[in-house]
């Protein structure tokens, strides 16, 4: 996977990318990242990226023109012909980001991220050049830097050989619609705060079937959204319907 990043600050990526899963995934090549300053795309002595909004108003808007030169530069295209690999432009008015989404975008073998800054980014960005808008949610930040970082995170970590347990990204929270169990590491008695029995038992089927109860029942507790869209089982089903008539509760279940 290789992502393009276009950014007016290079320099907040440094560190995010150069530290644990990412700058080993980079340094195996199962991924490479390049951060291209948008400023080295801009014409004229004074290298100018933004300007005054028409119509007045606040703030400043980054002009098109540096972007549509960086972007068919690093993608090799000619003026106005359309980008063939997913062109996604970061902002609070795109889709929301999800687990489901981070999937779909590892399934590509190229991204070019587009980091807007200042009050926008001309819109004839927006509806000539990008072909995906993307919000990581509904709060807004100061750029699209950070949403980039946090994109490229979690698509990383679903690219096969990047983690070092294949199966971890199979049980992450989210991948089947649920909250994930809780883990426990030694001690087994921290404090008088004990890991629960079963879970050094020995016993795999009754470890499994702990875990899924532990995923529905935080699920049902804390996002009780999700079991709408969750895979359930027969055996699901019929847990939660307990959990509803109250036959189980936290406590009896930790
Ligand atoms: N730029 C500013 N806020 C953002 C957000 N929430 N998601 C994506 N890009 C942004």
């Amino acid at each position: 996977m290789h992502f393009d990043i276009l950014t007016l600050f290079p320099g907040m990526f440094k560190g995010v990318f150069e530290e644990s899963i990412i700058k080993r995934a980079r340094e195996t090549g199962l991924v490479s990242i390049t951060i291209h300053n948008i400023r080295d795309y801009a014409t004229g002595k004074h290298k100018i990226t933004d300007d005054y909004p028409y119509g007045g108003g606040g703030g400043m808007v980054m002009k098109p023109e540096p972007i549509f030169r960086a972007v068919e530069s690093i993608l090799g295209l000619k003026e106005g012909e359309k980008p063939n690999v997913p062109v996604i432009l970061l902002t609070p008015q795109g889709r929301l980001f999800s687990q489901e989404v981070a999937w779909e975008l590892a399934q590509h073998k190229r991204i070019v991220l587009i980091c807007g800054h200042y009050e926008g980014v001309d819109e004839r960005v927006r509806i000539h050049l990008a072909n995906d808008e993307i919000s990581i949610g509904d709060y807004v930040l100061t750029g699209g830097e950070i949403p980039a970082m946090v994109i490229v995170d979690a698509v990383t970590r679903l690219i096969p050989g990047v983690l070092g347990d294949p199966t971890a990204v199979f049980e992450d929270s989210f991948t089947d619609g649920l909250l994930e169990y809780p883990h426990y590491t030694r001690p087994a008695d921290f404090r008088g705060y004990k890991v629960p029995e079963v879970l050094l038992s020995g016993n795999h089927a009754a470890i499994a079937q702990w875990r899924r109860e532990q995923s529905l029942l935080r699920t049902w507790q804390r996002r009780p959204d999700l079991l709408k869209k969750a895979r359930l089982t027969e055996a699901d089903r019929e847990f939660l319907q307990r959990l509803a008539e109250g036959k189980d509760s936290m406590e009896s279940r930790t």
